[in-house]
């Protein structure tokens, strides 16, 4: 990683626009939470869960078969629990619902309040269905601190298509350059870049840079350095 990548101060910004799950919640703790019925096998089903859910955003969308993500959610699940040889609807049926109420990063809360103390507009813009953002965004304690909350469900098509990236230049009636968005998914942080945002990769994980066109305009390791950056 090279230290361009630091420190970068990012000015003349409509809105700060946020991806949501990895973002600002934590997709881990739904099977983390079920613990108690899958033994070890919750980590590598929740890995599972969420890599099939992604795969399938992206098929659905290069087949021009939409489908909501709630129902994409459930159809990777039910992938990866036939995958562990878990069969039961019971099971199935809790790791759903607590899909709903996902826990926000620790730090999400009170850096978004900081942002919002300083009049900055402030948006979720995410695959997730309107129902399962504002579930989620209700019990991490943040709607009201949220100007916009976007779906995809607008245009029928998955990130990293451009239209989704546009849905937050609409709503803000900005330019892709006065829009900073933030994503800890390395694709989709890339993707919003080669779009034409400004763009803060949270790279939780440490992961290695993507190998696809444009770099984010900074990285960071959780969100509690974003206020540095934004209001820097
Ligand atoms: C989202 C996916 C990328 O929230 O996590 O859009």
């Amino acid at each position: 990683m090279t230290s361009k990548l630091h420190n970068v101060k990012l000015h003349n910004i409509a809105a700060r626009v946020f991806d949501a799950y990895g973002t600002l919640f934590d997709v881990n703790t739904a099977a983390r939470s079920a613990q108690d019925a899958l033994g070890e096998k919750w980590q590598p089903l929740a890995e599972l869960w969420r890599a099939k859910q992604l795969q399938y955003t992206w098929l659905r969308s290069l087949t021009g078969r939409h489908t909501d993500f709630w129902q994409l959610t459930g159809d990777a699940l039910d992938f990866a629990m036939e995958t562990f040889h878990l069969a039961s609807p019971a099971l199935r049926g809790r790791l759903m619902d607590l899909y709903l109420s996902l826990s926000a990063y620790p730090e999400i809360a009170s850096t978004l309040q900081r942002l919002k103390a300083a009049e900055i507009k402030l948006a979720i813009l995410s695959n997730g269905t309107p129902a399962m953002l504002a579930s989620a965004a209700a019990s991490a304690g943040i709607t009201n601190l949220l100007d916009a909350v976007l779906s995809v469900e607008e245009v029928q098509i998955y990130k990293p298509h451009a239209s989704i990236y546009a849905l937050a230049c609409a709503r803000f009636n900005a330019s892709a350059d006065r829009i900073c968005f933030v994503s800890s998914n390395g694709w989709d942080a890339y993707s919003a870049k080669a779009f034409g945002f400004r763009v803060v990769w949270c790279n939780r994980t440490g992961q290695p840079p993507e190998h696809i066109p444009e770099t984010p305009d900074a990285q960071i390791a959780t969100l509690a350095e974003l206020p540095d950056i934004v209001l820097g």
